[in-house]
């Protein structure tokens, strides 16, 4: 079963509480989380995943795009996350580690990211204690850019990885998934698609949810 995961960065900020109702046939609502230098721009943090947390029962799906994340991780899962996920690049293996460890230890699931210059094989090091793996098709920083197909190949690999590893293991996208992609991503092995321009253009929110399930 396809998971879709609608990104509320193409939300209207001054009506969120709406516009998460309105994606009520999806899955896992996603919250992209920007410093202004880990990517070229920034969005929300932390008062506003506690103010959705307080308007929703939704599974929030908080994507970190921050250096070093292990510095507020538990700020996150305290203001109700129930999945953190942290870039391979924004700090050190040892402290991408302890990062998913204190996710953990606050009984949240926890995944990793990869940006698109980041190879398959950099999951492996994780690929044992997260909850799910972030495959980018976009660089991260803004919505509504085209999709990289030549992504697919990293999809299918780290998709290998997960069936001999970690079959319980989540594979998202994130990044240009629309009607016309979708199918792409998931014949590749992605079971989680993260959309946000092409849920929230649509004149019919819940059918195009349905339709990005492929
Ligand atoms: C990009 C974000 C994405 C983005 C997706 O940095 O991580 O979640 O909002 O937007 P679309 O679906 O419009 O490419
Ligand atoms: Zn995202």
């Amino acid at each position: 079963m396809i998971k879709i995961a609608p990104s509320i960065l193409s939300a209207d900020f001054a009506n969120l509480e709406r516009d998460i109702r309105r994606i009520a046939a999806a899955d896992y609502v996603h919250v992209d989380v920007m410093d202004g230098v880990f990517v070229p721009n920034i969005s929300i943090g932390i008062p506003v995943v506690q103010s959705i947390r307080k308007v929703t029962d939704m599974f929030l799906d908080v994507h970190l795009m921050i250096t070093q994340p292990i510095r507020y991780v538990e700020q996150f899962c305290d203001a109700g996350a129930d999945l953190v996920t942290v870039h391979l690049e924004s700090d050190t293996e040892e402290n991408i580690h302890a990062a998913l460890d204190k996710i953990h230890a606050k009984g949240k699931k926890a995944g990793i990211v990869l940006k698109p210059a980041t190879p398959a094989e950099a999951v492996l090091p994780y690929i044992n204690k997260v909850e799910l793996i972030l495959v980018m098709t976009v660089e991260p920083g803004f919505g509504g850019q085209k999709f990289m197909a030549d992504m697919m190949p990293k999809v299918t690999a780290i998709r290998g990885y997960i069936d001999e590893m970690n079959p319980a293991c989540e594979l998202e996208v994130d990044g240009g998934v629309a009607p016309d992609t979708c199918k792409t991503c998931i014949d590749a092995g992605a079971n989680v698609l993260v959309a946000g321009s092409a849920v929230y253009k649509a004149a019919d929110i819940p059918a195009r949810i349905a339709e990005l399930r492929g």
